[in-house]
């Protein structure tokens, strides 16, 4: 078993069928991203990504947990505030995500800040 500590660049993800859907472009905190068609939140970041998001009170990198939309653990937000549950929403054109960083704050006043 391998020890090595994975830089948060590298994706968690790796894409091994499917591969021909269609291209869906969006950005992740301002760079640009491209994911699949029918790929939700959490996948099109993951498959960018080490992690999901930071929590927002720890800060500790996290990338959901159940996947399934039963733990609340992959909430994200987007540029204009609404969260988004990451395992349960697909990925769109321009969709605008914000991984970090979330503070309470943002979650506190439901992405209004
Ligand atoms: S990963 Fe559990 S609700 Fe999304």
């Amino acid at each position: 078993m391998s020890t090595e500590i994975m830089s948060p660049s590298q994706p968690l993800l790796h894409r091994v069928a499917e591969k021909d859907r269609a291209p869906v472009r969006f950005t992740i905190d301002g760079q640009p991203a491209m994911a699949l068609e029918g790929d939700t939140v959490l996948t099109a970041i993951l498959t960018q990504r080490a992690q999901l998001r930071r929590n927002e009170f720890s800060h500790e990198p996290r990338a959901g947990f159940c996947w399934m939309g039963a733990c609340q653990d992959c909430w994200v937000l987007t540029d204009s505030g609404e969260r988004l549950r990451a395992c349960s929403t697909f990925i769109t054109p321009g969709l605008a995500l914000r991984t970090e960083p979330v503070d309470a704050m943002d979650f506190a006043s439901g992405g209004q800040a």
